[in-house]
């Protein structure tokens, strides 16, 4: 996974970047930008994403970090939107996009990846626009 992330940021210059933490430069764990498979009924899109060693979660490190990200991503590669999804289920994950300030759906959506019937399947879509972001930073 960390190979096709540095091929993917080599190729368009952003990407899932590695999270260090400033306490010693430890590899905790990724958080950034990704276009997801065209298969989703919400693409074309660029996603945020995030992935801490569990021991790493609990202290607002994927919000500092992704806080970061949203600010390059609106920022420097002017984009007009950025969405987040995951299962239903992930509150941990589902926290994160509220404490940014995304807004979520109303409807969810099945993910195409995930067999149907599977307990993951059903996802929850949250975005966030540049105007919303701009407004509230
Ligand atoms: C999703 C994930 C990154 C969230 O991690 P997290 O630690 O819950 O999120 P944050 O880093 O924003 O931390 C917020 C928590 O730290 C707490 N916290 C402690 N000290 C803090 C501080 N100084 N500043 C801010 N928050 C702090 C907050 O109260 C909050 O806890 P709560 O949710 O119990 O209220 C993590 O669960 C994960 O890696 N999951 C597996 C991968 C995954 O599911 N990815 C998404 C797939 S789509």
């Amino acid at each position: 996974m960390a190979a096709r992330c540095h091929a993917l940021i080599a190729e368009r210059g952003w990407g899932f970047w590695a999270v260090e933490s400033k306490v010693g430069g430890t590899f905790i764990g990724f958080v950034g930008l990704h276009i997801p498979r065209a298969e989703l009924p919400f693409f074309p899109c660029v996603e945020i994403g995030w992935r801490l060693a569990l021991t790493h979660w609990g202290k607002g490190l994927a919000t500092e970090a992704a806080k970061g990200v949203l600010r390059v991503g609106f920022q420097t590669l002017r984009l007009e939107e950025i969405v987040s999804f995951t299962a239903v289920g992930n509150t941990r994950s589902r926290k994160v996009m509220l404490r940014l300030g995304m807004v979520e759906d109303k409807a969810t959506f099945e993910h195409p990846d995930i067999p149907s019937g599977h307990p993951l399947r059903e996802h929850a879509l949250y975005r966030l626009s540049r105007r919303k972001w701009t407004e509230k930073t």
